[in-house]
């Protein structure tokens, strides 16, 4: 058989074997300070229905969220990727909780396609423009999650993701610092970065993402013995990344690991407008679609597909059309 000419990249819509990284946890000592932050200042959204409490909220970002309880501050050793609409109307926002926020380490500085910017406890927020080809289809989202992790070690992470996760990795030493990119969803990645200055010590906070082989890589991590929360019939916890010759620590990061089956998989998340306001009301303008419209462009020269198969269906569509039906 003749190799068929190609259409489109079907291998850009291969996903590895986790296939959605949904959400953040990390401990806020001050509710209204990350109201300040998270709602007024990113723009983002409460989420209406679920932890609407003093004790934990849960702050929506297109398909993702954070989870934010209360307690001591918890810091990801790193940084984290959103995408977001609107450059200017951010930095406006921004700009806007200056004063609330005073005193404490948030800041802001602009990027050329948006802006890094820090939370009132010290975590940074790397925001982007939209862009189709890095992130996805998307104006609102999480596509990426940055650890620093100590030299030597980046490879070791990305064979730990393949083989007990059947995860996608890939690396990039032409980044500042070897990185070992991990594949968790549909344009979202884990990336490592190596860096020689100090790492902080390991607080709690943790990741969650979905897999769709759920019991092998628990199979794998029982049998090492990282397995560190049977949470319930569809979820597990690890916190130890290691070297899988040797079973040796590489990088601590507690993981929620949930199976598609759980009840919260793609449930659907309210996202707000945050550019309505009373001065500038447009009715019907409430919900923010996190979505964008994909380009999707068959690749260039190729011409219609020409096998006998295809040709007779081709003939029964035509014979369809001529009938009316
Ligand atoms: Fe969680």
């Amino acid at each position: 058989m003749a190799a068929e000419p190609q259409h489109y990249d079907r291998e850009a819509e291969d996903l590895g074997n986790i296939v959605m990284l949904e959400h953040v946890n990390l401990q806020v000592p001050d509710q209204s300070l990350a109201s300040a932050f998270y709602i007024s200042g990113l723009g983002l959204t409460r989420d209406p229905y679920m932890n609407t409490g003093l004790a934990n909220m849960w702050v929506n970002v297109g398909k993702s969220q954070f989870h934010l309880p209360a307690g001591e501050p918890w810091v990801l050793r790193g940084a984290i990727g959103l995408v977001t609409p609107d450059r200017d109307a951010l930095l406006k926002r921004l700009d806007d909780v200056r004063k609330p926020l005073a005193g404490t380490r948030f800041a802001v500085a602009e990027t050329h396609d948006g802006a890094a910017v820090t939370c009132p406890w010290g975590n940074r927020f790397n925001l982007h423009e939209p862009d189709e080809a890095r992130f996805g289809a998307i104006s609102l989202g999480m596509p990426y999650l940055e650890f620093a992790v100590p030299v030597d070690t980046a490879d070791g992470i990305a064979r730990f993701y393949r083989a007990m996760f059947g995860a996608q990795t890939w690396m990039n030493d032409a980044d500042a610092g070897k990185t070992a990119y991990v594949g968790v969803g549909h344009k979202q990645a884990l990336r490592f970065r190596e860096s020689d200055g100090p790492l902080a010590a390991y607080d709690g906070h943790h990741i969650q993402v979905y897999v769709q082989n759920f019991s092998g890589p628990y199979r794998e991590l029982l049998r090492r013995e990282l397995v560190t929360e049977e949470s319930n019939a569809y979820q597990y916890r690890f916190e130890h990344i290691v070297e899988v010759d040797t079973n040796e620590t590489l990088f601590e990061l507690e993981h929620e690991i949930r199976s598609m089956t759980h009840p919260l998989y793609a449930r659907p998340l309210v996202n707000r407008n945050p550019m309505q306001s009373q001065q500038s009301y447009r009715m019907g303008d409430d919900d923010w679609v996190w979505e964008t419209r994909r380009l999707n462009p068959r690749l260039p020269g190729v011409p219609p597909i020409d096998t006998p198969r295809a040709q007779a269906l081709k003939a029964r569509r035509a014979a369809r059309a001529a009938r009316g039906m």
